[in-house]
């Protein structure tokens, strides 16, 4: 099955025609190594399958509801926040109904309630459907493997150098269960061991 079907594209940057009447299909399971020189076009071709760019001419159709993960190492990030919290913000809906299913159980401490009891449940059976208790432990394995070291989650962003941040964008995007993901060199920050 095609996630994405992409034909007739023809487009320019600046005058130099990069493809012409160009079609391709990337298929589910796939894996597409996308190899050129400089300045042939690999990155503005990722940006027309992510949406980013629409093409001088074509189509770019995308199989409905196919979730596509875009790693773009030079895109701006809340340097505020804490690389634990930026990890975790793909869960976010997540800790939200954890954080409802605790503040019932607070107040049942208090009085007991049938019905509020039955909403706590129903959370927590919504958590387990989404593996909820796995999180920190898929994020620890990411941050462990691809190098970045379990002492740098409480740390700012901002205060990471450009090889740390890269490696913090791709563990953020393996965590978010995409169906596809589109990686523009994606292994510059990364040795053999890591890559693996
Ligand atoms: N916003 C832009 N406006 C005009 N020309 C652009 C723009 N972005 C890229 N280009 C030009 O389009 C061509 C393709 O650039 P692109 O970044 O897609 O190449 P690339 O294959 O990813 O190169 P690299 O291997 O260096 O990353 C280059 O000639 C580049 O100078
Ligand atoms: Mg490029």
């Amino acid at each position: 099955m095609s996630l994405v079907y992409i034909h007739d594209l023809t487009h320019a940057n600046g005058g130099k025609k990069l493809y012409e009447n160009t079609e391709i299909r990337l298929n589910k399971g796939e894996h597409i190594a996308l190899i050129g020189p400089n300045g042939a076009g690999k990155t503005t071709f990722l940006n027309i399958v992510a949406g980013k760019i629409v093409p001088d001419h074509g189509v770019v159709e995308v199989h409905p509801r196919t979730k596509i993960g875009y790693l773009d190492q030079h895109q701006d990030v809340d340097g505020t926040q804490s690389v634990d919290e930026y990890l975790k913000m793909s869960f976010k809906h997540l800790y939200d109904i954890e954080a409802k299913m605790h503040k019932i159980y607070e107040k049942m401490a208090e009085e007991y309630d049938e019905d509020e009891l039955v909403k706590a449940l129903k959370y927590q059976d919504s958590l387990n459907a989404h593996d909820f208790d796995t999180i920190d432990k898929k994020i620890g394995n990411l941050v462990t493997g691809l190098g970045i070291g379990i002492d740098k989650l409480e740390m700012k962003m901002g205060d990471l150098s450009g090889g740390q941040r890269g490696k913090v964008m791709l563990a953020k995007l393996l965590l978010s269960g995409n169906d596809f993901l589109l990686l523009d060199e994606p292994t510059n920050f990364l040795d053999i061991e890591q890559v693996e």
